[in-house]
């Protein structure tokens, strides 16, 4: 008859935990282990009964990271708690005993009130619902979540690496990340740049995948990978992206002058990727040696371009002709003509400031007899060999314009 009634007693219990937590399993689960005790008294009723003084915290931890829930019940007096894994329907814990086999979880309790559930280096299989049992006949329990998180990481062999494609081509880069929740991934430039996207100008091209159609040089970076999912930290892997085409070439000025005796630049910028071998040539296609008493040829890089400039220092008649820049790589070749041609030498306005600072180079022919004006200009003004007007008129003039006053400032008024 006894017997009857734990049944029936503890079927209700079922029935109550069932509706209030949907969990009846595990009411089970203890009872099935003989420790179920039957309380003396409707608990509905007896304000001394075993009572949850707050429910279960949840808890989100940081995997490898160390988890605790506690449970506070107060008027325990002679009952025992229990923790459940809900999932996996395991007892973990029955009053002051451990009983699962994981070496990861322990148990501590304080005044026969407050119980709790150590998981050291949580692994994701840990998340889920932990119960607190209390047991009572019915048995009372609560619940609470914990909650593993895993910062992103990026998985290598699904992600692109290093490419070096052909301009013109479809490129696609691929970023996959795991993590928990599951990370939000996005594609951006290490040097802040916009991307060129689908004709539009984008910071930030979300989603694991980039894909430029008919990829170009600008396109031409180092690219990043960035997974987050608010766990710290963030992670992000570099993608560098090349981009091949052949040589390119543009010239500012197609046409330069220059009188006897003056020093000219000629100009040529390049693009080419892989980068190009550049040269000049005269007219007759000979290479033009760089840094003889002549010709001096320098290349300024600024990735795939390239600024070429060939300075030709006191032009002569044999200067005058055409030049040709060239520019080489694998992927071709290409090159570009400037003509140098003659002008009349400039007139200049004679001045009787002499500033030994400003003098220019000791020239190295004699003017007089090597040049004649065109009869249709002014006749020029003569000057003895060596004043500073004749090589570089303009500049020097204005230099001494310029020092002219800063002179006169000193004898005058400028430090009073
Ligand atoms: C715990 O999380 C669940 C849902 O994940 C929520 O229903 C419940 O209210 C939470 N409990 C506490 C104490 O925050
Ligand atoms: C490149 O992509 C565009 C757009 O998806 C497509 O129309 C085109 O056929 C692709 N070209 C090649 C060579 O795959
Ligand atoms: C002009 O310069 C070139 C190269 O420096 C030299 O070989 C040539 O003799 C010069 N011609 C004249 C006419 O001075």
């Amino acid at each position: 008859m006894f017997a009857v009634v734990v049944i029936v007693l503890s079927a209700i219990g079922q029935r109550v935990l069932s509706e209030a937590t949907g969990q009846a399993r595990h009411a089970r689960n203890l009872e099935s282990n003989g420790i179920s005790v039957l309380g003396g008294g409707d608990f509905n009723h007896d304000a001394a009964f075993p009572r949850f003084a707050e429910p279960i915290p949840n808890v989100t931890v940081t995997v490898g990271r160390d988890a605790l829930l506690a449970c506070v019940v107060d008027n325990l007096r002679g009952f025992k708690v229990a923790w459940v894994r809900v999932d996996t329907q395991t007892i973990l814990s029955i009053h002051h005993n451990v009983i699962t086999q994981n070496p990861r979880i322990s148990l501590s309790y304080n005044d026969h009130r407050s119980w709790y559930l150590h998981i050291k280096n949580v692994q994701e299989a840990d998340r889920g619902w932990y119960m607190c049992q209390v047991n009572t006949d019915p048995m009372r329990s609560r619940q609470g979540y914990l909650q593993v998180v895993v910062p992103p990481s990026i998985i290598d062999r699904e992600t692109s690496a290093d490419m070096v494609v052909l301009e013109s081509t479809n490129v696609s880069l691929t970023c996959k990340a795991t993590g928990y929740p599951e990370p939000y991934v996005m594609w951006r430039r290490e040097d802040g740049e916009d991307i060129r996207y689908n004709g539009e100008n984008v910071n930030v091209v979300d989603g694991e995948i980039l894909f430029i159609t008919k990829v170009s040089r600008l396109h031409m970076a180092v690219y990043l990978c960035i997974a987050s999912n608010g766990v710290p930290p963030s992670i992000s892997k570099r993608v560098q992206l090349k981009v091949q085409f052949p040589p390119m070439l543009s010239i500012p000025n197609q046409l330069e002058g220059a009188y006897i005796g003056q020093d000219v630049t000629l100009e040529c910028r390049t693009e080419a990727f892989p980068t190009s071998i550049n040269y000049w040539t005269t007219e007759r296609g000979d290479m033009i040696i760089s840094g003889s008493d002549k010709y001096e040829a320098v290349s300024m890089d600024n990735g795939y371009k390239k600024y070429m400039m060939l300075k030709i220092r006191r032009v002569n008649k044999s200067d005058f002709g055409s030049y040709k820049c060239v520019a080489k790589n694998s992927l071709g070749e290409t090159d570009g003509v400037i003509k140098l041609d003659e002008i009349p030498a400039p007139t200049t306005v004679k001045t009787t400031t002499h500033l030994p600072t400003i003098m220019p180079k000791k020239k190295e022919y004699d003017y007089d007899s090597e040049y004649t004006l065109p009869s249709n200009g002014p006749p020029p003004i003569r000057e003895p060999p060596g004043a500073f007007s004749t090589a570089a008129p303009r500049v020097q003039n204005f230099n001494a314009v310029l020092l002219l006053s800063l002179t006169l400032c000193l004898f005058e008024s400028c430090l009073r």
